[in-house]
């Protein structure tokens, strides 16, 4: 039996099951892939962002007068993919929210030590207003979890409360999940699919192969 993680939510739907299925063909190409993962990530964005905060203002529809709802600007909203895979969901997560901020992190995996390396960052040095921050980070899996905790650490250390820090992953698997869950018990972590485990190589077993080199062709064949 799976072990159940404390605040990770597993999105069940027929439409994950479909698109994860096709995402895991190592047989189609990258455009059909890029596809699938986008459809996927629709639906992880609206699990995510299913307790934002509603304020009502009145309109006038042709018929009459009526109250209606919009999302409450008392918090800023910030997606932040981590490159480049979490492109493909930040890219369908900026559609859907069109007011957000979209703060790249980019980290590469140190194929030797599986540890993070950062190369770029685009959050500002310092929030004007922490507390009235809600971040989404996104990257399409949580493998040794390495990627994840650093950008989990990056938001924490610029004062963001980790009750209002999203993770949102397609994949992901035990180990990852330990580590996140393990440090942060109240991070909440929104994903398609636990897989069954990583292989010596960092890779989830049995996954989807490099997201990142699947999504934008850069196989060495
Ligand atoms: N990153 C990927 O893209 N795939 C894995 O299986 C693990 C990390």
């Amino acid at each position: 039996m799976q072990k159940k993680f404390n605040n990770v939510v597993v999105v069940n739907h027929p439409l994950c099951e479909h698109n994860l299925g096709v995402i895991r063909d190592k047989d189609i190409n990258s455009d059909c892939f890029k596809n699938s993962l986008k459809r996927l990530s629709t639906i992880l964005i609206l699990e995510a962002t299913k307790d934002l905060p509603l304020k009502s203002y009145e309109v006038e529809t042709p018929i009459q007068k009526c109250l209606v709802n919009k999302i409450s600007d008392e918090y800023k909203i910030i997606f932040a993919p981590i490159l480049r895979a979490g492109l493909a969901i930040s890219d369908v997560a900026s559609e859907i929210v069109p007011d957000a901020s979209i703060q790249h992190v980019g980290m590469y995996r140190d194929e030797t030590t599986l540890e993070p390396v950062w190369y770029y960052d685009k959050t500002p040095v310092l929030y004007d207003n922490p507390d009235s921050i809600k971040v989404f980070i996104l990257d399409p899996m949580v493998a040794t979890g390495n990627s994840a905790h650093a950008a989990v650490s990056l938001f924490l250390k610029k004062g963001i409360k980790i009750e209002n820090i999203v993770f949102v992953s397609i994949l992901s698997c035990p180990q990852g999940l330990e580590l996140l869950t393990g440090d942060f018990p109240d991070l909440k972590i929104i994903t398609a699919k636990i897989d069954e485990k990583l292989n010596a190589r960092g890779y989830i077993v049995p996954g989807l192969g490099d997201a990142g080199d699947r999504l934008f062709n850069t196989f060495e064949k």
